[in-house]
């Protein structure tokens, strides 16, 4: 007798909660941020699961962590499906680990209904997805498919925390899973995410399939003045970068988004050097975050906030050094994977529709490698980086449900190049 594969409801909504559990914030979300404790617990607590049933686990040189379930025939590419675990400092609680947990309920529930497919398939756990702690984010991915890490060594966290300490320590919490290469040959990836925008909420759409994500690019820029005396030093003295800086965002945030609906802007870290209340700072450095998804809009706003920085710099004789730390053009899915999750949907008689990701993923980094596409879920009023995210269960399952057929047919697929 054949069992049919069954999403189990109750199984992945308690392991969300106790996931949410690791790295909990007061405000209910999660701080559980790449490399941290916190984040080596949530790997933990999959890896034990996995090892539970039986799985076998891996993980490689960047931290990426590995579930593997064997497919009857061993020697095919697996099919990856994941997330990620890791959150940002006052995250959601289900940022990338809705899309990790559903993945391995979907590992779970062909175990349970003993489905052999044909392709193995693997449960992944993206490393620092989220680039809060250590930017750039999509680390895992990125090392994955090949990205030189070599001036990752160097790269020092937010907290003064070095990156290669952190990451040999997170790899060292879990000597359960067997070390193996960054990188290896996948027959396909999915990945299933909340939007974190509005619009299948709002449409009252079960399931987003996406068929691309936007380009990113993340900007440092330092400004250079002159530190003095907060009482002493009169205006046609002082040479204060905190000028420049309000003034530069002030006039990039009044012109970039309004005269161009696609675009996206955001200021989200700002530091003054020595940062003394009394004392007109030497240096200020801010970060920049560009999006959008044409890439000539993208290089014209960059070079918009070079000349705006420039300008502001000049009116109160400092000085500025602009440093790209992020550059990820935006890129589309596979139309086959596509079709697979359309279909899926279909199958379970939902409604759907295609849409462009603003976030960025780890699934636009191994859509180089491998036929890749990603499956939305609706979260309330769109929110996200925000404690307050939340995710209606039945539109986990939903999801989750989808993933699993996505799964089954994606793992039996006949075996072609993207
Ligand atoms: C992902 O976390 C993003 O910032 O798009
Ligand atoms: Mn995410
Ligand atoms: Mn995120």
């Amino acid at each position: 007798m054949t069992l049919v594969p069954e999403i189990n409801g109750e199984r992945l909504l308690g392991r969300l909660d106790a996931f949410a559990r690791i790295g909990a914030t007061p405000a209910g979300g999660v701080n559980r941020q790449a490399f941290s404790i916190e984040d080596r617990s949530a790997r933990r607590l999959l890896a034990q699961l996995a090892l539970m049933r039986g799985f076998t686990i891996f993980q490689d040189g960047i931290a990426n962590l590995f579930i593997r379930r064997e497919g009857s025939d061993a020697a095919l590419p697996p099919l990856m499906i994941g997330s990620h675990l890791d959150s940002q400092p006052t995250g959601g609680r289900f940022d990338g680990a809705l899309g990790t947990l559903c993945a391995f309920e979907v590992l779970e529930a062909l175990e349970d209904a003993m489905i052999e497919a044909r392709r193995p398939i693997e449960v992944v756990a993206w490393a620092n997805e989220e680039g809060s702690r250590f930017a750039p984010g999509v680390m895992g991915s990125m090392a994955f498919t090949g990205t030189d890490t070599a001036a990752w060594k160097s790269i020092v966290g937010v907290d003064g925390a070095s990156l290669a300490t952190e990451l040999e320590a997170t790899i060292a919490a879990l000597p359960e899973a067997r070390l193996r290469p960054t990188g290896m040959p996948v027959s396909g990836y999915i990945e299933l995410h909340i939007e974190q925008g509005p619009s299948l909420e709002k449409e009252l759409t079960p399931i987003g399939v996406v068929t691309a994500v936007q380009g990113t690019r993340w900007l440092e820029v330092c400004i250079e003045g002159s530190a003095g005396h907060a009482g002493t030093t009169g205006l046609s003295y002082r040479r204060d970068p905190m000028v420049a800086a309000i003034a530069a965002i002030h006039r990039l945030q009044t012109t970039i988004m309004p005269l161009d609906a696609s675009a996206r802007l955001t200021v989200g870290r700002i530091s003054a050097q020595p940062g003394s209340i009394n004392a007109i700072p030497q240096s200020v450095t801010f970060t920049v975050d560009l999006r959008h998804p044409q890439l000539e809009r993208l290089d014209a706003i960059e070079a918009e906030v070079r000349a705006v920085c420039a300008a502001e710099v000049d009116g109160q004789h400092c000085s500025a050094t602009i440093r790209r730390s992020f550059d990820m053009p935006g890129a589309a899915f596979c139309p086959d994977m596509i079709k697979i999750i359309e279909d899926a949907a279909e199958s379970l008689e939902l409604t759907y529709k295609r849409m462009i990701s603003g976030a960025f993923h780890d699934a636009l980094f191994i859509a180089r490698v491998a036929p890749a596409a990603m499956i939305f879920v609706p979260c309330r009023d769109g929110l996200s980086h925000n404690e307050a995210e939340y995710v209606e269960p039945a539109d986990a399952i939903i999801g989750a449900r989808v993933l699993l057929q996505a799964t089954i047919a994606a793992a039996s697929r006949p075996t072609r190049t993207r």
